[in-house]
């Protein structure tokens, strides 16, 4: 059982090179299956999802060989449509395979992914978007079992301009002879970037970004070498960390438009930033103005996936804010904890008010979720004494040694590894 333990008290500084965006390799990854050749993934970021996702791929049949920072597929000898509970248990993403294994087998089975510590999350847009494509679609025994050999290229709605349904339908007709159009599709930058690596493979996608992305479809994909992005969690991530430690952080690689929304707040707060080109500057005296109202929304709008960090700041800054999940019903998790901590929080269903208070105070407290464990890593940071933050696995899937990385900006934080006493107790 490893722990992170953070001494609070001390003001960041120092500069960082921002790691690759998990959710722009993970449906990258999945899409390998579709290329005929070999996939060359340039600095890319072990996070424990993306080893998942590079594991369901050998499962599959294809080659994979992972270095430091790169990581080689050849599905050329795939020959399994399956993706068994083992790995859907594990990440929800793995229902990314469902568009790939269609385009390449015309058929696919996934074990139903079930819900999670952040809300139901379920898949009806995926299944009701690759229906329209003439997909024939079983679910039972737990698994959702396609059958694409009448597939059609066709125009999908999205009810909701979900970003896994955007992708799965995306990579579901790389390969249909003629035109799929996906409208009112999500317009996360990592869509953009499957989109990329997509036509450097040879295929011919347009319009990711906007809410109506264009595939035409093509015979194969062919190899391919790529660079993902840079993740712009991490980034939003370490620039709340300045924003609540205080003092001044450079961080190069990312691209600074994909954080407006964060940047945007951030200097309603009080904070100083200055974006050039890739690099994004912020310093913070520590004790801010609190942001009365933040509502997450759909890219461009302030993502559901910076929202417990941002809480965070909340509670230590001067003023009471009104924070509105709008995602995923489960995600003020991270509040029993911060309580423990002395925050002021309270819940009404989708809503938090977060009156700041003077101090914060270390605490033992437990992540359930990966952007939950980094919220409490950052309470860490401002709390007084120490914080041990426990289940830290579920941190690592999205951030790689988030203790390296902040250690760099001179935080005080080691991970450490527990004895697990639960079961002694009973
Ligand atoms: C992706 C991100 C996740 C981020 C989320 C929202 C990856 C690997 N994960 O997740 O980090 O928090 O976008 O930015 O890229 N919904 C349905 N039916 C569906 C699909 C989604 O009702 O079939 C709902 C969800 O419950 C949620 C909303 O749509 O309320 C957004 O979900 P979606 O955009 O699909 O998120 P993910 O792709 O799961």
């Amino acid at each position: 059982m490893e722990s992170l333990i953070v001494k609070g008290g001390r003001t960041l500084f120092g500069e960082l090179d921002v790691a690759a965006s998990k959710n722009a390799l993970l449906p990258i990854l999945a899409c390998s299956v579709v290329v005929d050749g070999e996939v060359t993934l340039k600095h890319c970021t072990m996070y424990s999802d993306v080893m998942c996702m590079v594991e369901i791929l050998g499962d599959l049949g294809c080659k994979t060989i992972c270095t430091d920072d790169e990581i080689y597929i050849d599905a050329s000898c795939a020959d399994e449509f399956l993706v068994p509970e083992e790995y859907t248990k594990r990440i929800r993403s793995s229902i990314f395979m469902l568009g790939p294994l269609l385009s390449r087998f015309k058929k696919a089975t996934v074990a139903y992914p079930g819900g999670c510590n952040i809300g139901n999350r379920p898949i009806d847009l995926h299944l009701k978007g690759l229906r329209t494509l003439n997909v024939k679609i079983e679910e039972k025994h737990g698994y959702i079992i396609c059958d694409g050999k009448n597939m059609k290229a066709g125009e999908v709605h999205l009810d909701f301009a979900s970003v896994g349904a955007t992708e799965n339908i995306m990579m579901a007709s790389l390969l249909l002879k003629g035109i799929t159009t996906i409208y009112n599709a999500a317009r996360e930058p990592e869509i953009e970037d499957l989109q990329n690596f997509i036509n450097a493979a040879g295929g011919k996608v347009s319009g990711a970004g906007t809410s109506t992305i264009i595939i035409e479809g093509v015979k194969c994909l062919h190899s391919v070498t790529y660079e993902a992005i840079r993740d712009r969690i991490i980034a939003g991530t370490y620039m709340l960390a300045c924003a609540i430690a205080g003092g001044e952080i450079t961080l190069d690689k990312s691209i600074p438009e994909h954080n407006f929304a964060l940047i945007s707040k951030l200097k309603q707060a009080g904070c100083k930033i200055s974006t050039k080109g890739r690099l994004i500057k912020i310093s913070s005296k520590g004790k801010l103005k609190c942001l009365p109202r933040i509502e997450t929304q759909p890219f461009p709008g302030f993502p559901t996936d910076l929202q417990n960090q941002i809480l965070v700041l909340q509670t230590v800054s001067k003023g009471t804010s009104v924070i509105n999940e709008t995602l995923f019903e489960t995600r003020f998790k991270i509040c029993t904890e911060l309580t423990k901590m002395g925050a002021d929080i309270s819940i009404n269903n989708q809503t938090a008010v977060v009156k700041g208070v003077n101090k914060l105070y270390g605490a033992n407290v437990i992540t359930t979720d990966l952007r939950g464990g980094a919220g409490l890593v950052l309470a860490g940071l401002v709390a007084e004494g120490h914080t041990t933050v426990e289940d830290v696995y579920h941190i690592d899937r999205g951030y790689n040694h988030i203790e390296n990385d902040l250690r760099i900006l001179n935080a005080d934080i080691e991970r450490v590894i527990q004895e697990d006493y639960s079961t002694e107790h009973i």
